[in-house]
């Protein structure tokens, strides 16, 4: 596929069939998201791959809106290291969520690219869910998780949006 055709065609899909994800699969995609830029290139990411039932049943509880994740193959939990990413603690700042953020959209991408389906559920910036999370998973406090990124071969194809390029969003000096 090629990656402008990706890039337009990505849907977020949140119905999947019974057929497990191949392991090779899973690492492709991890590998794309591992290539995302970083400040300073510090990756500060880990990825936690759940394929568990009984702990894709708890998502539920943790994240409503990924209560979807009882009926997949497996959810990413892609986490940012708080001690990794660049930040400032003095001025209040950090690049983690950024960083975590472009991880999982190739994430999301590579999925598609490879015919699965992948729905990104927010976990980051909701306290309750991240704690809620961090305390399902014995997280350290360090490991923030960052997105719910539910995963699987998809039995919905979700209608394409008329056209979401809005050319009064671009200004230009
Ligand atoms: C930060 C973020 C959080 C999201 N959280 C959820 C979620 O909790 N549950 C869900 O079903 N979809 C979630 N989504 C998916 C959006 O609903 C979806 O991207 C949006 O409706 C546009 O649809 P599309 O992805 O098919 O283009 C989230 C997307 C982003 C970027």
């Amino acid at each position: 596929m090629d990656l402008m055709e990706g890039l337009l065609t990505r849907r977020s899909v949140r119905k999947f069939t019974d057929e497990p994800v191949a392991k090779q699969d899973i690492l492709d995609i991890i590998k794309a998201a591992q290539y995302a830029p970083s400040a300073h290139n510090t990756q500060p990411w880990s990825f936690l791959v759940i394929e568990n039932k009984e702990i894709l049943k708890q998502f539920r509880h943790v994240q409503r809106s990924a209560s979807f994740a009882e009926n997949a193959p497996l959810v990413i939990l892609v986490c940012g290291d708080t001690e990794k990413a660049f930040h400032r603690e003095k001025e209040g700042w950090s690049y983690l969520d950024i960083d975590c953020a472009a991880a999982t959209q190739n994430l999301i991408l590579a999925a598609h690219a490879k015919g699965l389906g992948a729905c990104w559920c927010g976990a980051t910036p909701m306290t309750k869910p991240i704690e809620a999370i961090r305390e399902m998973l014995h997280l350290p406090q360090n490991i923030q998780p960052f997105s719910i990124v539910v995963v699987g071969h998809p039995a919905e194809t979700p209608k394409q949006p008329e056209n979401r390029f809005d050319e009064s969003k671009i200004h230009w000096a």
